[in-house]
């Protein structure tokens, strides 16, 4: 699904982000990328991204060539690599409910679309009862939820978080690694990059790269941790709690995926690339008849700043 052959990137100034960098992440996978400042961390991101056009060598995403890929088609790329970044990156004028939303709107996605899956993902990062709040109302940790949720927003395939919990205690850290955990169970492909001792004890029996001065030394390989088939030490108690709920989540977002195509169609994102959003705020929708009543009831009503 994701794969680097030989893939260098230097820049302009003579110095290497990434030196003849090969490997493949199948779908479902969470792998962990480990390495010190400065090893090429956000560089692999901004390459999946497009950000960065590789120096040399091949990279392919689901099947096409991104690093060749012409300017117009990168945004559809974007909502396919969701991000997540260590300071959140919220836009402070909106409200988080307008943060997860923005995407959706920009778009042009129906009131109704947009309402069924902001209230979704702010039912799966457990953030219902913080919609109206602004982004300097929230916590840390409250904070990345919401980037996550944000992230979410486009129906990515992959998310690349790029040490989401540098900023987060110990405690609210466990608490972010498990729900990109649980994201990944829901089947979302998951890049973590991270120094994080917390985070990488609990994804331990995960993949991990290892990058030092962009070099890959070490890569534990891909053969145990696609969804379904880990042994990890995340909180299996908390897994089975919300399992009913997961399974529901799970559906909903599937169908999302399944609505894309027809998405696209209507897409107005090519303004978009030109728009202040970051890649992550391009975004797909839920599809209307996976609500139940539960998130019939508690649905928000859209708020002003999209006009109607
Ligand atoms: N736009 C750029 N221009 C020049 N050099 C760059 C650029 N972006 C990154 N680099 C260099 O590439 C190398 C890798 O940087 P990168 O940001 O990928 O590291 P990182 O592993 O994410 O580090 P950190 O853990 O500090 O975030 C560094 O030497 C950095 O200085
Ligand atoms: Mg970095």
């Amino acid at each position: 699904m994701i794969t680097f052959k030989t893939v260098t990137k230097q820049f302009k100034n003579g110095d290497y982000g990434l030196k003849d960098i090969s490997f493949q992440i199948d779908p479902g996978e969470l792998t962990v990328i480990t390495g010190p400042s400065g090893s090429g961390k956000t560089t692999l991101m901004r390459l999946l991204t497009r950000e960065y056009k590789p120096t040399e060598g091949e990279i392919e995403f689901e099947g096409q060539m991104i690093h060749n890929l012409s300017q117009g088609k990168i945004h559809n790329l974007r909502r396919k690599v969701g991000v997540v970044f260590q300071d959140y990156k919220l836009l402070h004028e909106l409200n988080v409910w307008e943060n997860i939303a923005l995407s959706l709107y920009i778009m042009g996605k129906s009131q109704k679309e947009i309402e069924e899956r902001v209230t979704d993902l702010l039912g799966l990062v457990q953030m219902e009862e913080k919609a109206w709040l602004f982004p300097s109302q929230l916590s840390g940790g409250e904070a990345q939820r919401i980037s996550i949720a944000r992230a979410l927003a486009t129906a990515p395939s992959v998310i690349f978080a790029d040490e989401p919990t540098g900023n987060l205690d110990a405690e609210t850290s466990a608490n972010i690694a498990k729900l990109l955990h649980k994201i990944n169970e829901l089947g979302t492909t998951i890049l973590l990059a991270t120094h994080d001792s917390n985070v990488l004890d609990i994804f331990s029996d995960h993949r991990h790269l290892h990058l030092n001065k962009g070099v890959l030394e070490e890569d534990t390989g891909n053969s145990k941790q696609t969804v379904g088939s880990r042994n990890n030490k995340v909180d299996k108690s908390e897994s089975s709690k919300d399992k009913n709920k997961d399974e529901k989540s799970s559906e909903e977002l599937d169908q999302t995926k399944e609505a894309k195509d027809e998405d696209t169609k209507k897409d107005k994102s090519s303004k978009v690339d030109k728009s202040e959003s970051p890649p992550a705020e391009e975004a797909s929708s839920g599809k209307k008849d996976t609500q139940t009543k539960e998130t019939k009831k508690t649905r928000f009503k859209l708020p002003k700043f999209f006009g109607k």
